[in-house]
């Protein structure tokens, strides 16, 4: 490819009435910028205009653009102007704003062809929508050719019935861009320095200008205000599911599952209804997911089953059973074939193959073997006050009910703890601990 793209994202977003600056609103879990920076992924470099709430956005997008800052709000035509410098060299600039996560690699590659096939200085990606309402209007001429743009703020009762809009995604050649940008001026209604007016200087000097115009007018969707975030946010949700539909995923209820963007699921899986997969988690085939489950940044082997459970950031083996009601939190790596019982909470800990903790159970800060039994309400004492320590069970441990073990310790390999005991002292292989007070039967003692 031999453009540079230049995203817009200076803008306050005032409908949007929120401290976070707009562009880092998220919808499936992603800020919207990042969005338009994945579709933009065919470009040979990317600049991002900021203004308002600039370090905020810098610190989440990072080294991975160039910026421009616009001290000024003075409209869309200025906000490019102040990147000048920056794509001076490059061959074609593509424009898009921050607010339009929902524009596709797809689509914008077939616009590219569009305009350099058709030799234009610019093409502008229009759509026609249900409500135009405050977009920038497509004006063609008789010969139905592109003729301008005129602003929602600026257009006749006439005008305002077009239904064609300006999705603000352009290609321009370099040239043709800076020449228009010295002469864009804001004698319109909002004061402003429209972008939008290139197309008309471009065409009075007789260069050409196309209009490239979408299928799917959903992808142009501008996020100005929370409604409007929500229609872009389900538009999105839709087409992810989708796609892992078509790679062979069932969903019980398409409509209450919410998965990210970096989401990969294997086929065969079913997903029920209320389940979340956020960040870069991957699920392998043949899985049953939720119902009402949370699962980030994880990864979950074959066969397995995560039942009415939240998973985070960690690693699960293949024919695993989790839940109902289990919390796997940051940090565990579980093997194969284990069974995490009901109200189970798991944090930091390695867990071998073959493992069962049924129920009631605090495993933090532990380095669990293979075939390790624990019975129910069995915790893991692993802070002191204030230090955390670590617990091992060897393999083929058994483990009583509602054994406590303080951390630091040792349970060795095959070793059995009698139920209630509270383990302060390594155990050997092996061995059989109990740590509890004797049973005192008083005979009669109720009725004397
Ligand atoms: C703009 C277009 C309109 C189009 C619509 C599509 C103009 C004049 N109008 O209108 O034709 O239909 O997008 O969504 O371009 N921004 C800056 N600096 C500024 C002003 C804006 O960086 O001084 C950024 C904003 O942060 C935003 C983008 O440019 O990301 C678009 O600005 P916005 O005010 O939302 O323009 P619209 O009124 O939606
Ligand atoms: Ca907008």
């Amino acid at each position: 490819m031999m453009y540079t793209a230049l995203i817009l994202a200076a803008g306050e977003g005032k409908r949007m009435k929120s401290r976070l600056p707009k562009v880092l609103h998220e919808i499936a879990f992603k800020p919207l910028i990042c969005w338009v920076l994945e579709a933009v992924s065919g470009a040979d470099g990317r600049i991002v205009v900021v203004g308002h709430g600039a370090d905020e956005v810098k610190s989440v997008l990072g080294e991975s653009v160039s910026y421009a800052v616009q001290e000024q709000r003075l409209g869309t035509g200025h906000a490019v102007a102040q990147a000048k410098d920056l794509f001076r060299d490059a061959r074609r600039v593509l424009i898009l704003s921050g607010d339009t996560p929902l524009i596709t690699r797809q689509t914008l590659d077939a616009a590219y062809a569009c305009h350099t096939s058709g030799g234009n200085a610019v093409t502008v990606l229009t759509a026609h929508v249900p409500n135009p309402n405050g977009y920038g209007r497509i004006l063609r001429g008789s010969d139905g050719n592109l003729a301008g743009i005129v602003e929602h703020a600026d257009a006749s009762e006439a005008q305002r019935a077009i239904t064609e809009v300006n999705s603000g995604i352009y290609f321009f050649d370099t040239d043709a861009l800076l020449f228009a940008l010295d002469r864009i001026s804001n004698g319109n209604a909002q004061g402003e320095y429209y972008l939008t007016d290139a197309i008309g200087i471009l065409l009075g000097e007789h260069k050409k200008a196309g209009a490239f115009t979408l299928g799917d007018h959903n992808e142009i969707i501008g996020i100005n205000d929370r409604v409007q975030l929500a229609a872009a946010s389900e538009r999105m949700r839709e087409r992810i599911i989708r796609r892992h539909m078509e790679n062979g995923v069932t969903f019980l209820s398409p409509q209450t599952a919410y998965i990210g963007g970096g989401a990969v699921i294997g086929r065969d899986t079913i997903i029920m209804p209320n389940t979340v997969i956020e960040g870069d988690t991957t699920v392998a085939e043949g899985c049953v997911i939720g119902p009402n489950s949370r699962i980030t940044a994880s990864e979950i082997g074959a066969g397995s089953e995560i039942n009415n459970s939240v998973v985070v950031a960690s690693k699960i083996g293949g024919g695993v059973h989790v839940g109902p009601f289990a919390y796997i939190r940051p940090h565990c790596e579980i093997g194969d074939n284990i069974k995490i019982g009901d109200f189970v909470e798991i944090k930091n800990a390695v867990i071998g193959d073959g493992t069962k903790v049924s129920h009631l159970t605090y495993i933090g800060d532990a380095d669990v073997g293979a075939g390790v039994n624990f019975g129910c309400g069995t915790v893991i004492v692993n802070y002191d006050g204030s230090k955390k320590h670590r617990a091992t069970v060897g393999d083929g441990a058994f483990i009583g009910c509602n054994t406590n073990l303080v951390s630091p310790v040792r349970v060795g390999d095959g070793a059995f703890i009698a139920a209630g005991s509270t383990i302060t002292e390594d155990i050997p292989n092996h061995a059989f601990a109990i740590a509890r007070s004797r049973q005192t039967v008083k005979t009669e003692w109720k009725r004397k």
